[in-house]
């Protein structure tokens, strides 16, 4: 297959060297400069020995040890039946106010350059002045507040899921389930290989938190098929990366985002290379938004059934789910048909039901535009959603148990529910909610770009019910939490 698409693009080029067409509108005299000829001779059919080029024998001195195994951890899986012998998130022995109050801009924060010439003097050459971290004092890498070490301590926790999580599927479904859903030997060993950098990752957090680090714990997973476990894993990676672009320029530990960053980095590529597993656009979005660590919590928490005795606990916010119930189903080639609830169950990320019938499916069509079988990008001709759908809410009461040994319980601090908040890319937008019973009602999907030609709703993004409209951006989003009444994941492209 590989090989197959490789050899078709290097024909493609040849004929482009050929015959040179104009294919970017207005990107006019685009003159090709190059010229190559390319061999159409037969292709390789012996492979080896290769030339014998200078090297010598070598080998890596011992590394630091990874904090598991992989795979590891308890493999069973499912709901927890147990009763719970503490519940609540963690509090603080006082707790100062209600909520945070808004302040005027930071009286220091007005620098302004209007020339583009160095303002201050330079501490050395090459060498502007400001800037944190950059005075030569000694980086620690180490959690540095409170609020350092319960986003670090989610952060871990969405690592060790991820572990178990990838390897689950492996181990799950046959060989011939992941090629009937389109995924070769090849893409099993790609899911294999990023099982194995959550450890790597999990090692790294728990190195920065010390010794009250979360251990893994043990999950109950929503999928029954490959197409479902692939859906579930774009979904949770989705909110595992966004979680942390909202708290990692917050953390007080520049050294701990640094670090962070470059775990982050890796898992925004898993979040895409998933899209590309379920044919989806891999990123429809010009940016990845960032989110509350009480909402990533909130996604996150039910699918952990228990947790080990002592397991250091959270302070984030559990918020009551809300459920979009004609939620586009990305297995349909028309997702216009979707029927409600057409997800395989109650929590907020669930997948979307992999089993309609055959002929409205669109996984195995081979059809430019319609099909949505794995591939570096897929155009979907009818968008899963789109500006002006009337979009079905429901939403729970909070009091709910959820999370490990069910000893989280879902809470609000707000209001009745009257907007729709829209939270994608650099935006938050906020639509009126209709109610039209108990914890039932509708909105309206919103138009509106980030920039011009970039809608600010697509890709799988996040959605809540406020009691209030704030002007929130990026940087304070967080200031949300005490309106947010229930929150959703979106499917929206
Ligand atoms: C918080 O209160 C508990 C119970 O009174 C006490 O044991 C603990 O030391 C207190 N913690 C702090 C940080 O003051
Ligand atoms: C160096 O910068 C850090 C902030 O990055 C600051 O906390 C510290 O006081 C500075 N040290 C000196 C000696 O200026
Ligand atoms: C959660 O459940 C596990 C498995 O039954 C048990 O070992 C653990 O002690 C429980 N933890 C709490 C906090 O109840
Ligand atoms: C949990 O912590 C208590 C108190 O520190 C300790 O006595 C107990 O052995 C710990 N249990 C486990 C399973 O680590
Ligand atoms: C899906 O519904 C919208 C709104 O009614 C409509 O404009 C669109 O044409 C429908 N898609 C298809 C492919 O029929
Ligand atoms: C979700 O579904 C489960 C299993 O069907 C059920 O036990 C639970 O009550 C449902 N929860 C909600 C909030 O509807
Ligand atoms: C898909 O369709 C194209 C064009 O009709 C054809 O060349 C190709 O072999 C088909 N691929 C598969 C896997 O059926
Ligand atoms: C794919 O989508 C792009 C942008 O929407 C469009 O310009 C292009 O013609 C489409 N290509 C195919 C093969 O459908
Ligand atoms: C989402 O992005 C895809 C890929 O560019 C595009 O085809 C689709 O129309 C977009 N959806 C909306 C609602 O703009
Ligand atoms: C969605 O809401 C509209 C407006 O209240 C209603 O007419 C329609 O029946 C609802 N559809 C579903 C599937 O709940
Ligand atoms: C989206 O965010 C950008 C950047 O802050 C802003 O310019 C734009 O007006 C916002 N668009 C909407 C629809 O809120
Ligand atoms: C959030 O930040 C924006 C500036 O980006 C500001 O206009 C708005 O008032 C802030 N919101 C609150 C509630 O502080």
């Amino acid at each position: 297959m590989l090989t197959r698409t490789l050899y078709a693009s290097s024909l493609l080029s040849a004929l482009a060297v050929a015959a040179p067409a104009p294919q970017v509108p207005g990107y006019t005299n685009a003159d090709a400069s190059f010229s190559v000829s390319q061999d159409e001779g037969p292709v390789a059919t012996v492979f080896g020995p290769d030339s014998q080029i200078p090297a010598i024998a070598t080998s890596a001195p011992s590394a630091y040890p990874r904090v598991s195994a992989d795979p590891t951890g308890a493999t069973s899986h499912g709901p927890y039946e147990g009763t719970a012998t503490t519940t609540g998130a963690v509090t603080a022995n006082t707790t100062l106010a209600q909520a945070i109050a808004p302040l005027p801009p930071n009286p220091t924060a007005t620098y302004y350059n209007a020339q583009g010439v160095l303002l201050n003097p330079a501490p050395a050459p090459y060498t502007p002045n400001g800037g944190l971290g950059t005075n030569g004092t000694e980086p620690r890498y180490m959690v540095n507040s409170d609020f350092d070490f319960e986003s670090i301590a989610l952060g871990l926790y969405q690592e060790w899921i991820e572990l178990d999580l990838f390897n689950n599927g492996l181990a799950v479904f046959s060989e011939e389930d992941f090629l009937e859903a389109g995924l070769t030997a090849e893409d099993r060993a790609y899911i294999a290989f990023m099982a194995v950098q959550e450890t790597g990752h999990a090692t790294l957090l728990t190195n920065m938190l010390g010794e009250a680090a979360p251990v893994q714990c043990t999950y109950d997973y929503p999928f029954r098929t490959v197409r479902e476990f692939i859906d579930f894993n774009q979904k949770l990676t989705r909110y595992g990366e966004s979680g942390v672009w909202g708290f990692i320029n917050h953390l007080d530990s520049r050294e701990v985002g640094q670090l962070l960053a470059q775990s982050i980095a890796t898992e925004a590529r898993q979040q895409m290379s998933f899209r590309q597993m379920l044919g989806l656009h891999p990123m429809p979005v010009w940016f990845e938004t960032g989110i509350p660590q009480s909402w990533a919590w909130t996604y996150l928490a039910p699918y952990i059934s228990s947790c080990p005795e002592n397991q250091t606990r959270l302070a984030w916010q559990n918020f009551p789910g809300l459920h979009f119930v004609n939620q586009a189903n990305p297995n349909r080639f028309s997702p216009n048909d979707t029927q409600p609830n057409e997800v395989v169950g109650n929590r907020t990320a669930d997948p979307s039901d992999s089993t309609i019938p055959a002929d409205e499916s669109c996984v195995n069509l081979n059809v430019t535009g319609v099909g949505c079988g794995p591939g570096i990008a897929r155009n979907r001709s009818e968008p899963l959603s789109f500006p002006g759908k009337l979009i079905n809410v429901t939403w729970e009461d909070p009091g709910l148990p959820v999370g490990p040994n069910n000893s989280y319980i879902t809470a609000t601090s707000a209001g009745q529910p009257a907007f729709v908040a829209w939270v994608s890319q650099l935006n938050l937008t906020y639509t009126p909610l209709t109610v039209t019973g108990p914890n039932v009602g509708y909105t309206i999907q919103p138009a509106g770009e980030v920039y011009e030609g970039d809608p600010a709703v697509n890709g799988t993004m996040f959605v809540a019910l406020t009691d209030a409209d704030p002007f929130l951006t990026p940087f304070n989003l967080s200031m949300i939490n005490p309106h947010v009444r229930a929150l959703g994941l979106f499917q929206a492209g």
